[in-house]
């Protein structure tokens, strides 16, 4: 059957997520480094983070987030078109991570990449995934944000460890209608200001090397107070103007899902965009900055825990290295989803999405 073309909607239908089972508390920091609860918490929020097991990598956390939005959207695998990773922290250089979860997931009918905008990476999959949708080039698209940032997080340097956690966050989008779903999605990037975060070496610009292991180059170097300015400024005006797009107002949002940065970052845009406390999610406590996951995960909690209804208006907005920015302004109904094409797809596919919590959210790797 020809897919439909042009200009279609797309839609959430499905959501997961997945955190690995150990947890750093705040306390295990101060066995590590020289500081204190009383810092971490007050500067950051954070009061744990989850980290993974050696041996265990992105994708182990991306399967279970994504198997766990399949089941939401009462999908399969091989129902998938298109995959879209975004992380900076996949399993491997080559290949992506994209296609080890292709791989893992058995989706054999999809094609996949990764996407690499850091803590934005989420917000910029949406809107790729949404196009593909949009121009008649994929149904039905896995987006996930995953990463391991323990992997690249440097446990010597205080200013940055405590800050960082493992997980990944997924979503199914599908075709509805135009105007509904995803409504709106701005997305900004400025590269000159690219030193603000990096990981050093690594990369074809300083290939690995014993000189660079020894100066612990392959770890995350940040400049966290002008991030911080930066991440304020960025996430106020990019929320605005997604808003702006789809003609709607701040007080029309049910949920604001900002990147879990830290809680001083998230409190100072809902302070600047006026947003009431029950409008704004919050989870860094549990689990400290989780990068390009950190949306994804929230997402996930605010549906499988029931807050978030049908036709409830939700913006997601996110800043990052890079540096990179975005909001995705959508409406939360799966049941706008047009129906499956017919594809040998297992039964039950293409039903409309429940609505309803499946399974326990964020939590436990493979
Ligand atoms: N414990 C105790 N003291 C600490 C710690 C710590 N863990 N870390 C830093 N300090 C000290 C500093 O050494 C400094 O001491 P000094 O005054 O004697 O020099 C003091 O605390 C203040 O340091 P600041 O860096 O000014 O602290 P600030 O209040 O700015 O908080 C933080 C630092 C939490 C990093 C903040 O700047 C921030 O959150 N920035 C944004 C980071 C961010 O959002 N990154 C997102 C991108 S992540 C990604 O893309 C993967």
């Amino acid at each position: 059957m020809p897919r439909e073309t042009r200009f279609r909607g797309a839609t959430v239908v499905g959501t997961g997520s997945c955190v690995p089972d150990r947890v750093l508390t705040n306390a295990d920091f101060e066995r590590m480094v020289d500081t204190s609860d009383e810092w971490i918490v007050s500067r950051t929020g954070i009061r744990q983070r989850h980290v993974v097991e050696p041996g265990q990598a992105s994708c182990d956390l991306a399967l279970v987030a994504a198997q766990r939005a399949l089941e939401m959207a009462g999908l399969t695998a091989l129902d998938l078109d298109q995959i879209i990773v975004a992380t900076l922290t996949p399993d491997h250089l080559l290949p992506s991570a994209a296609c080890t979860l292709q791989d893992l997931l058995g989706a054999k009918n999809a094609w996949a990449f990764d996407l690499n905008a850091a803590c934005s990476g989420f917000v910029y999959g949406v809107p790729v995934g949404t196009s593909l949708i949009a121009t008649g080039q994929a149904d039905t698209v896995l987006v996930v944000g995953v990463e391991t940032l323990s992997s690249v997080t440097d446990y010597q340097d205080r200013a940055t460890c405590v800050l960082f956690g493992d997980g990944a966050g997924a979503v199914v989008l599908r075709p509805c209608d135009a105007g509904q779903g995803v409504l709106a999605t701005r997305l900004g990037c400025d590269g000159s200001q690219r030193a603000m975060l990096e990981i050093p070496a690594g990369g074809s610009r300083l290939p690995a090397s014993h000189a660079t292991v020894d100066a612990r180059d392959h770890y995350v170097k940040m400049k966290g107070n002008e991030l911080f300015k930066f991440a304020v400024r960025s996430m106020e005006s990019v929320a605005r103007q997604a808003l702006a797009d789809a003609g709607a107002e701040l007080a029309d949002l049910k949920f604001l899902i900002p990147h879990q940065a830290n809680l001083r970052i998230i409190n100072a845009i809902a302070d600047r965009l006026e947003v009431k406390p029950e409008q704004l999610v919050v989870n860094i406590d549990r689990y400290g900055n989780t990068s390009s996951a950190s949306i994804p995960i929230s997402l996930d909690e605010l549906v499988r825990g029931g807050r978030a209804k049908p036709g409830d208006l939700i913006e997601m907005v996110a800043f990052g290295g890079g540096v990179t920015w975005g909001a995705v302004l959508m409406k939360w109904d799966p049941t706008r989803a047009h129906p499956l094409p017919a594809r040998g797809a297992a039964a039950g596919a293409g039903q409309p999405a429940p609505a309803a919590p499946v399974g326990t959210g964020a939590g436990g790797a493979a």
